[in-house]
């Protein structure tokens, strides 16, 4: 099995550019439930539901109370040790002229709080709301019900959690599509491979000879079309592969596209 390493900066001419997908398994541990594991949410719940545009216009107030309740799992969460160390990793990338994008699917907000500072949240945020009406997002971090009024234009009815519901189209779509285009290693972690267009990531990438590398407790539904697979819980696995990625040992084979060599090797 190849391992995907990214060379050190002092050898490379051009910046590298990773593009990291995380998905519910990076929080696992931090105590929010994954989907489709074992005694996973959607285990215990109907998605068709609860997670849906026209489960929200049947029963708002059964919808507000799962957000309601998830909200709260959040605001109780901690960041663990892969969140800590992608904000390490994002920090020492840009210190050498490098580039990561984080892409999330999940909705919580522990890449921040563990101090990584840009994240598309591709599926939204669960501490934000937004007004079906005007269109507004507003920071949301207490319980929301059909009787809030929108702080923008104080209209009744229309709030809603800023999250994507299956058959919504994810979020900032054109800007994660053009850093996948230019990323010159991709790698997924902690997500099941189950959900486009998100799980279509990989074979977009590999298309394009992008390396690719799944870090995930198990292998995901799409692990053979990855060139690299680490397997493990996340608070191991993550920071282990973020020292090597900053460590960087140049490898022939293995070498990211983008990553055109300095004479002296
Ligand atoms: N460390 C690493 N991976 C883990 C851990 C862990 N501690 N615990 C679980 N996993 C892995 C599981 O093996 C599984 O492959 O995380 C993955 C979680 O998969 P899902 O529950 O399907 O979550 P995700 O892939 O993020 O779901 C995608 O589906 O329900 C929608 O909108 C929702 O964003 C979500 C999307």
């Amino acid at each position: 099995m190849a391992r995907v390493v990214v060379p050190d900066r002092a050898t490379r001419e051009s910046v590298m550019k990773i593009l990291v997908l995380t998905g519910a398994g990076i929080s696992a541990e931090s105590g929010l439930g994954t989907f489709r594991d074992k005694g996973g949410l959607w285990s215990r719940f109907d998605p068709m539901k609860l997670a849906t545009p026209e489960a929200f216009a049947k029963d708002p107030e059964q919808v507000h109370a799962f957000y309601n309740f998830r909200r709260r799992n959040v605001l109780d969460a901690q960041p663990n040790p892969a969140h800590f160390a992608l904000a390490r990793l994002e920090a020492a990338m840009a210190d050498r002229g490098d580039e990561l994008t984080l892409v999330t699917q999940n909705i919580d907000d522990l890449h921040e709080r563990a101090g990584t500072s840009r994240v598309t949240h591709m599926h939204g945020e669960l501490l934000k709301a937004r007004c079906a009406h005007c269109q507004a997002v507003s920071p949301w971090r207490q319980d929301l019900a059909v009787s809030d009024p929108c702080p923008g234009c104080i209209q009744q009815g229309h709030m809603r959690p800023h999250v994507v519901w299956f058959g919504e189209i994810p979020l900032a779509m054109d800007a994660i599509q053009s850093r996948l285009r230019s990323a010159d290693l991709f790698v997924a972690i902690g997500t099941s491979g189950a959900v486009y267009p998100a799980a279509g990531f990989v074979a977009q990438a590999g298309a394009l000879g992008i390396a690719t590398c799944e870090i995930n407790l198990e292998p995901s539904d799409n692990t053979e079309l990855f060139d690299e697979r680490r397997y493990g819980r996340a608070s191991e696995v993550v920071p282990v592969w973020v020292e090597e990625v900053l460590a960087g040992r140049p490898d022939e084979s293995t070498i990211p596209r983008g990553a055109k060599l300095r004479s002296q090797l």
